[in-house]
């Protein structure tokens, strides 16, 4: 687990203030660009000059060769005397969170707008790509899928977590609510055997899902239904709803809600994951993300008590709550 870290003590020191920041917004241009380029899948296959690295990937040397020792300096990859770039433990990992640089960069351009935003009461996302960001996405495939690719690395980040820490059996069915490329819900399968799955996410999102569905073992288990959550979705036993209350305003919520109240099983169980936000601010991932929410969308994080009241709306009671210190808690509710 990462140490939480306020970054106020960067302003201690006007060059770790320099230094914090130009790294985080450069490092990550930088990884994402030899990323997309295909030169870290050309390093990971073995050390390499950078002449060749330039040659293979079609890039100009000089300035690939830039990008690469800005990430020798920081250790994500290793330079040699001899010439000859190296992957390091790090630089896999480099290659896996593709989706979190990309999406990290949509964040900055959408930032851009908050001043704006703020004295509009408008969504910076909206003000800079033109539209919600679900909308975005519709006619924005490749962006779409790079989400999707992000959505999946904070599902990894979190399995672990909610397998060994909050276990769910028993239940026959589980619904992965707006559940994108169908990351959680496979794991959840893999996970209690017996078990069945619905995909539910939007027309297009389930589209898009379909391949990598019908590539898994698990696939036979799986139901994709395409819709909208603030309409109608299927009936289920548990509910897992990852991300997807922070995105929305209380009242958008409140339907979201409703709609599984309405569809869900006699016994059946929600959970909601999601970060928590402490009682007091602190450094941690939630007070970040809540103010991510409010640059990309209606939603925010939330407190445990504005959970409660969001159940107590929807004709739910709030059951297990497992927190999590470093990423998405589980907060388990009961229809009333
Ligand atoms: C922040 S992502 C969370 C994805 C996934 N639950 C996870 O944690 O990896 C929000 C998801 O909600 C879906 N979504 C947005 N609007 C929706 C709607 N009206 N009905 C169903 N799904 C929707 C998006 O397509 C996207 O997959």
């Amino acid at each position: 687990m990462m140490a939480e870290r306020a970054f106020g003590r960067y302003f201690d020191n006007p060059d770790d203030l320099f230094g914090w920041l130009n790294s985080a917004v450069f490092g990550t241009a930088a990884m994402d660009a030899l990323n997309r380029s295909g030169v870290t899948a050309l390093l990971l296959k073995g050390p390499a000059t950078a002449e060749k690295l330039a040659s293979e990937s079609g890039l100009p040397q000089d300035r690939l060769r830039r990008l690469l020792d800005f990430l020798v300096a920081h250790e994500v990859i290793e330079g040699g005397a001899d010439g000859l770039y190296a992957p390091t433990s790090r630089t896999q990992v480099m290659l896996d969170a593709q989706g979190l640089f990309a999406n990290e960069l949509i964040s900055a351009m959408a930032s851009s707008r908050l001043h704006e935003g703020l004295r509009d009461d408008r969504i910076p996302f909206e003000i800079f790509f033109g539209k919600p960001v679900f909308e975005y996405f519709a006619e924005q495939p490749q962006v779409a899928e790079s989400f999707g690719k992000f959505m999946g690395w904070m599902t990894r980040r979190f399995e672990r977590f909610v397998h060994t820490q909050h276990r769910f059996e028993p239940f026959g069915t589980v619904a992965d609510i707006g559940g994108s490329m169908g990351d959680l819900l496979l794991s959840m399968l893999g996970e209690y055997p017996g078990t069945k799955g619905i995909l539910f996410d939007l027309p297009e999102t389930v589209d898009m899902a379909r391949p990598a569905i019908a590539a898994s073992p698990l696939a036979d288990r799986v139901e994709l239904v395409g819709g909208s959550f603030f309409e109608e979705v299927p009936s289920a036993d548990l509910y897992t709803l990852k991300q997807i209350l922070h995105d929305w305003h209380d009242d958008e919520c409140e339907k979201i809600l409703s709609n599984i109240r309405r569809a869900i099983n006699p016994g059946g169980r929600l959970a909601v994951m999601d970060h928590i936000l402490q009682d007091s601010p602190a450094p941690d991932e939630a007070q970040g993300t809540d103010v991510a929410m409010m640059v990309w969308d209606t939603g925010r994080e939330r407190k445990l008590g504005e959970f409660k009241a969001l159940f107590a709306a929807t004709g739910f009671a709030i059951g297990r709550v497992t927190r999590n210190p470093s990423g998405h808690s589980v907060i388990e509710a009961l229809p009333v």
